[in-house]
């Protein structure tokens, strides 16, 4: 088979001889790299999967059997919009870019590499969570995360190779090169060098980490180098699945717990299921690790991405004014042991302007387990950490605050350290509950069964078939 037919794509594949070959260079790898790293012990299994076939609203995706590593990666773009004009910063009103400009090239590479290497990153934290998945229907919402994720790679390396020559190429052999939590060769950004290595990790990463590559991906769909936009568009659609698998899957087993709180009292641990002071923990590491990933309060690269118009806010049209040049971002900062008030020149808080709105969007995904815990009649509640707990980067990395953002001593932080974050018999209980569930209709016991399956099919349906 011919490479473009093997590639689902809209981008002209079959009419672009350059672009075809470095891709057909590069595909080899990426099997290599999938085989290596992807899902371990089920690459011969049938999965239901979905797989992009067009940019069509209505029919884009096709569910069927197929092999993971059959899977048709494909390129696609949403299709482009007349006469798009750059939507702020200095270039405010200009026509969009349909070629890089040269002096944006180490800006545009550097973040597309950014972005491109999460994908594979999330692919190898998560490729031996399949062996103890709670059921068919999980094992298999976590592959086609897993296979997404994989075609997200795909897409940015379209862009390095199509715009970016033989830099362009070499950055693309890296993304495959670099391993998550490999001490000489990390994954670049902090959270994708984590073990996810339970299902509870699994579906805090996919609600709290895959909802920073949603903003991250809104804020490039932004971008006025056009190719970079349409491809982070299309992305948007497949992401908003990955953050649904990590609603819905925390939210299950909180729903799982309070039944269990019910019938039993506080100690849902002697009945099998995760306890809330276990699930309010391992919430406090992901979105603190996923705050992260936003970068420094105060930032030069942020006010320059901006300026330059690459990388914009959240849905610029929401504002009235996209230049951001006479106005400021209230912002509280540590001085002399206090927290002030500091006015920061608005395009210097643009990660801080995008974090609002990650914030925000996590705050209601909180509500609505709390919903599942006041409908179950359980007046236990999930909080939302502060975002200045736990940082590992930015202007709060250097202090220690509590989990209301409140400032308190390196000491009181060590004291109370195991009440916030997973500790270690947490993580070995997790551990324990670890236990493959692999006939169909069956379900873990730390996990209530979702409320309908996936594509009309019931949850009992056959979703990975054993090879
Ligand atoms: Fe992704
Ligand atoms: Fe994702």
């Amino acid at each position: 088979m011919e490479l473009h037919e093997k590639i689902p794509n809209n981008v002209n594949l079959s009419s672009d001889p350059k672009l075809k070959r470095a891709l057909e260079n590069w595909q080899p790898n990426y099997v290599d790299w999938w085989m290596e790293m992807g899902p371990e012990g089920f690459q011969n299994d049938d999965v239901y999967l979905r797989t992009a076939i067009s940019v069509d609203p209505a029919g884009w995706a096709h569910y069927d059997y197929v092999k993971m590593p059959d899977y048709r990666w494909g390129l696609f773009l949403t299709p482009p919009e007349e006469d798009r004009k750059i939507g702020f910063g200095d270039h405010e009103g200009e026509p969009v870019w349909q070629e890089v400009p040269g002096e944006l090239r180490t800006q545009l590479r550097r973040l597309i590499v950014t972005q491109g290497d999460t994908e594979p990153a999330s692919v190898e934290q998560q490729r031996l969570l399949g062996k103890t998945a709670p059921s068919l229907y999980d094992m298999r919402n976590l592959f086609q995360v897993n296979v997404e994720e994989g075609r997200h790679l795909w897409a940015m390396v379209y862009l390095l190779h199509s715009y970016f020559g033989r830099d362009g190429r070499e950055e693309a052999e890296g993304l495959l090169a670099r391993r998550s939590g490999n001490e000489d060769k990390p994954r670049i950004l902090g959270a994708f060098n984590q073990p996810c290595d339970d299902w509870l990790n699994f579906f805090m990463f996919t609600m709290f980490t895959d909802r920073d590559g949603k903003y991250q991906l809104l804020a490039l769909a932004e971008s006025g180098f056009d190719p970079l936009s349409r491809t982070t568009k299309f992305m948007l659609t497949e992401e908003a699945f990955h953050m649904s698998v990590g609603e819905t899957g925390v939210g299950r087993i909180v729903e799982r717990t309070a039944q269990l709180m019910r019938e039993h009292g506080d100690d849902v641990r002697a009945h099998g299921g995760i306890d809330l002071p276990t699930i309010q923990k391992y919430l406090n590491f992901w979105v603190s690790a996923s705050t992260d990933l936003f970068g420094g309060e105060v930032s030069t690269n942020a006010a320059q991405y901006f300026a330059t118009g690459v990388k914009g806010r959240h849905r610029e049209d929401r504002y009235d004014e996209h230049k951001c040049l006479d106005s400021f971002y209230q912002m509280e900062l540590v001085k002399d042991g206090k927290i002030v008030q500091e006015e920061i020149p608005m395009r210097n808080a643009m990660n801080e302007v995008l974090r609002d709105d990650y914030v925000e969007d996590c705050e209601r995904g909180v509500k609505r387990w709390n919903k599942t815990l006041e409908d179950a009649g359980i007046s236990d509640r999930l909080t939302m950490p502060h975002r200045r707990f736990n940082r590992q980067i930015g202007a709060y990395s250097d202090h220690f605050f509590n989990l209301k953002g409140e400032l308190i001593s390196a000491e009181a932080f060590k004291d109370s350290k195991e009440l916030w974050l997973p500790a270690d018999d947490d993580r070995a209980y997790i551990e324990t509950l670890m236990v493959a569930v692999d006939e169909p209709g069956q379900i873990a016991n730390w996990i209530a069964p979702p409320k309908s399956g996936v594509k009309g099919q019931p949850f009992e349906f056959e979703y990975v078939r054993k090879a």
